[in-house]
């Protein structure tokens, strides 16, 4: 018998990820155990020309797992096993269903890392992370998922395996299959194995936090850090907006006046010599100050560092909980962000909305949370797509993309001509068709 259930209940279960507040209803839910049974459901569905939706922690915010045509959702969730960590050579074989802070704690537990790490790593799943390339708050020093996906084990859409990479840590061996999976949202195969590159786990790690008076000047020291030798594991930011969410979202004031200065810059650094990060921290320091800070918070201990992280953690929930809003996904070169920044509070001001602004500004990478409040429906869905298409032709314009961590997925992909000419999207689409002929996998997603 195949895994596939039909009840109601599980079918909303299943209709949606945390996209705004879209919700679209699967014909049936396949919750797979084993690769076997995953190969027999896509098997079964081809053979029927039923749509695959291939999903994990459902925490994705471009809306990748929508089943928008109907269509079975493929729920990874159960193939969750570690299956090997390899302390020799630095290796981690892990199926797709896996939480990403499961697979965190297992390698940290025997001194090894996975940098990738985004604030859904509580419920996102490495098939999720690597399906949507997932950025996350280590992304300055460690980059991005990409980075650790050696090999992959998944099946395509009529249930053939395919194998790509290697467990190797370098490989110039013909077309790289595998990277052309990461990124590929569900559209290309089913991915249910990886093997990841891990590191040892840094030694130390020191926390530090800046108000600047002036959200801009915040987004600005970014060049002047980087530019001056010391790359941090961590540059976040939060405008003072996104601390009252946070603050209101939390209940509580982790640190008093926060919320009186433009916005804040979370600094993180981490090495093996304590002494080396307290250099590098001094440095930080006068960098910050130098560029605007007028105050500071530090961290030293796992807890100190915990509380420096709360706030920031949870801005994605805190922003969602108050409302309809729409997560758009900019990133440019870092030297662009003070503009970038000035730009989406011109267009807010240009159609009438507010914005709550945060992200990983060490990446160039800026979230910026469109706010509904008032605005009525015909403002809603006719003008504030025009200032999206403002913003993104602004990014793209600067050399940046219109998604740097969240993909395009279901709610993106009307923008995707801004960043490629048909040159490109024709050359995509082959390539989808070379994998999945039928377009059963993941209808409706990336193309315009
Ligand atoms: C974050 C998610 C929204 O950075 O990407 O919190
Ligand atoms: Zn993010």
């Amino acid at each position: 018998m195949l895994p596939v259930e039909t009840s109601l209940e599980l079918r909303e279960k299943y209709s949606h990820d945390w996209t705004e507040d879209l919700r679209f209803l699967p014909d049936a839910v396949a919750l797979p155990s084993t690769s076997e049974e995953l190969q027999k459901v896509l098997a079964y569905a081809y053979e029927r020309d039923i749509p695959i939706i291939p999903s994990g922690g459902r925490t994705g915010l471009s809306g990748g797992m929508l089943p928008v045509y109907g269509g079975w959702v493929v729920s990874l969730e159960k193939l969750n096993r570690l299956r090997r960590i390899d302390t020799q050579n630095l290796l981690a074989v892990v199926e797709a269903g896996v939480i990403t802070q499961t697979l965190h704690e297992a390698v940290e537990a025997v001194g090894l890392f996975y940098p990738p790490d985004p604030s859904s790593r509580g419920s996102c799943t490495i098939g999720g992370n690597i399906a949507h390339n997932a950025g996350g708050v280590r992304a300055v020093k460690y980059g991005t998922t990409r980075e650790y996906v050696l090999g992959l084990e998944a099946f395509l859409p009529d249930g053939r395996p395919l194998r790509t990479g290697s467990a190797t840590v370098k490989n110039s061996t013909g077309y790289n299959l595998t990277q052309l999976l990461v990124g590929s949202e569900g559209t290309l195969a089913v991915i249910h194995t990886a093997t990841l590159k891990l590191l040892p786990k840094p030694r130390h790690v020191r926390t530090l936090l800046y108000g600047f008076s002036d959200a801009r000047a915040a987004v600005a020291a970014v060049v002047e850090i980087l530019q001056n030798g010391i790359l941090p594991t961590a540059i976040e930011f939060m405008e003072r907006d996104a601390v009252l969410f946070g603050q209101a979202y939390l209940g509580e004031k982790l640190y008093p006046g926060a919320e009186e200065v433009g916005g804040l810059l979370l600094i993180e650094v981490d090495g093996t010599y304590p002494e080396t990060l307290e250099a590098e921290c001094a440095e930080i320091e006068k960098y910050a100050f130098a560029g605007g800070a007028v105050r500071s918070w530090y961290a030293q201990t796992a807890d100190e560092r915990e509380r420096l992280w709360k706030l920031r953690r949870c801005l994605g929930v805190a922003v969602k909980s108050s409302g309809p809003y729409k997560e758009e996904d900019t990133v440019v070169p870092r030297a662009v962000l003070p503009e970038l920044l000035e730009k989406v509070k011109a267009l807010g001001r240009q159609y009438g909305f507010r914005s709550v602004c945060y992200g990983h500004v060490g990446d160039g990478n800026l979230h910026v949370n469109i706010l509904r409040d008032g605005l009525d429906d015909r403002a809603w869905r006719e003008e504030v797509p025009k200032a999206v298409e403002e913003l993104f032709r602004f990014v793209v314009a600067n050399g940046g993309a219109i998604s740097g961590e969240h993909g395009i997925g279901w709610v993106q992909r009307r923008y995707m001509p801004i960043q490629f000419d048909p040159v490109q999207l024709t050359l995509m689409r082959e390539l989808k068709r070379v994998f999945d002929p039928k377009g059963l996998l993941n209808p409706g997603k990336i193309f315009p």
